[in-house]
């Protein structure tokens, strides 16, 4: 069989393609009615790439809830170790196919599920890529994976999610609380070969718990991450003010020389809301704050300084 009549095989007995066309020979393509530039696709390979900053053939990746493991595939092309785990048997050997018909043997597909991660079944990881699987978990699970994905990872976790926004559901892990919105996922009537056509939804669970930013980032780090930031660039093709992209790094901690003090202040919790306000040079909207900020801009002149570093100095003394 050629390359073609092997794809048709694998379409016959498990679905066609549903995501990300990859193509694998001239003529063959798993989804050319997906094709265009995979923009997702390159946003991660440049953040692992970054922050990792080591060459791919020194990297072991996992990319969990790998679909048809476009992500894998091209991790494993640009040179890593891939593991790629995803709950669908269907998915699964879709990805097999292409990574084999693409030559690509540094990447491994397991249907698993993603609940199940532990070290000893997968080993540990350089880096842990974790995209639009988190916001599919319920309340529970969501935590409990986050905490299996820190045991998981040496180095560097990727979270790309969907963010919950009014924070009414929570859920209380060794005694703290994180907020977040409850999704939809299955009606209690479907069966179970409903839910498991439904190719991008969660495997079993009806519904799913979508956690708070601010939920997010207090849980990878009580999981053991030492810092989180926001990926702003490159930016996401998924347009929707509530997919967030995040970096967790396990880094050591770190011991302040000029400050030894400081042991005794762990890092505070993030509020749900936060309760900042702008620097008070940008909070002048009234009248009398304009006529304010006028004067110290006078005396900050007059003492030959910008008005910032006499704001800066007056919020200090506050
Ligand atoms: C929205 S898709 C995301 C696919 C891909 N990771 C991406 O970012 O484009 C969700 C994927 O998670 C898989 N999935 C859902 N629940 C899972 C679980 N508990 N274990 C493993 N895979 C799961 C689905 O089968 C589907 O492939």
């Amino acid at each position: 069989m050629n390359i073609k009549e092997e794809m048709l095989a694998v379409v016959e007995t498990h679905g066609p393609w549903t995501a990300y066309n990859i193509k694998l020979a001239d003529g063959v393509e798993t989804a050319p009615e997906f094709s265009g530039p995979l923009f997702r696709l390159r946003r991660s390979v440049q953040i692992i790439s970054d922050l990792t900053n080591k060459p791919w053939k020194d990297l072991r990746i996992l990319d969990l809830a790998c679909l048809e493991g476009i992500y894998a595939i091209e991790f494993a092309l640009q040179g890593a170790q891939v593991v790629g785990i995803e709950g669908r048997e269907a998915s699964t050997a879709r990805a097999r196919f292409a990574a084999k018909a693409l030559g690509v043997f540094n990447v491994e597909f397991y249907t698993d599920d993603v609940r199940n991660l532990s070290v000893e079944k997968y080993g540990t990881f350089d880096v842990i890529f974790c995209s639009g699987i988190l916001y599919h978990l319920g309340a529970a699970d969501g935590c409990a994976f986050v905490k299996s994905m820190a045991d998981a990872c040496n180095n560097l976790l990727i979270v790309d999610t969907h963010v919950g926004l009014d924070g009414k559901s929570t859920v209380v892990v060794d005694g703290k609380t994180y907020c977040g919105t409850t999704a939809w996922e299955h009606s209690a009537k479907d069966s179970e070969k409903t839910k498991q056509a439904r190719t991008w939804s969660s495997l079993d669970n009806n519904t799913a718990f979508w956690i708070t930013e601010p939920s997010l980032i207090n849980l990878l780090r009580h999981v053991g991450f030492t810092s989180v930031v926001k990926i702003l660039a490159p930016q996401s093709s998924v347009q929707s003010s509530d997919r967030l992209t995040f970096a967790a790094v396990k880094g050591k901690p770190q011991k302040i020389i000029l400050s030894p003090e400081l042991e005794n202040f762990p890092d505070n919790d993030l509020p749900e809301k936060s309760t900042l306000k702008p620097h008070p040079y940008q909070s002048s909207g009234s009248p009398l704050g304009h006529f304010l900020m006028r004067v110290r801009r006078r005396l900050a002149r007059t003492a030959g300084r910008g008005a910032g570093a006499y704001v800066r100095e007056a919020g200090h003394k506050k």
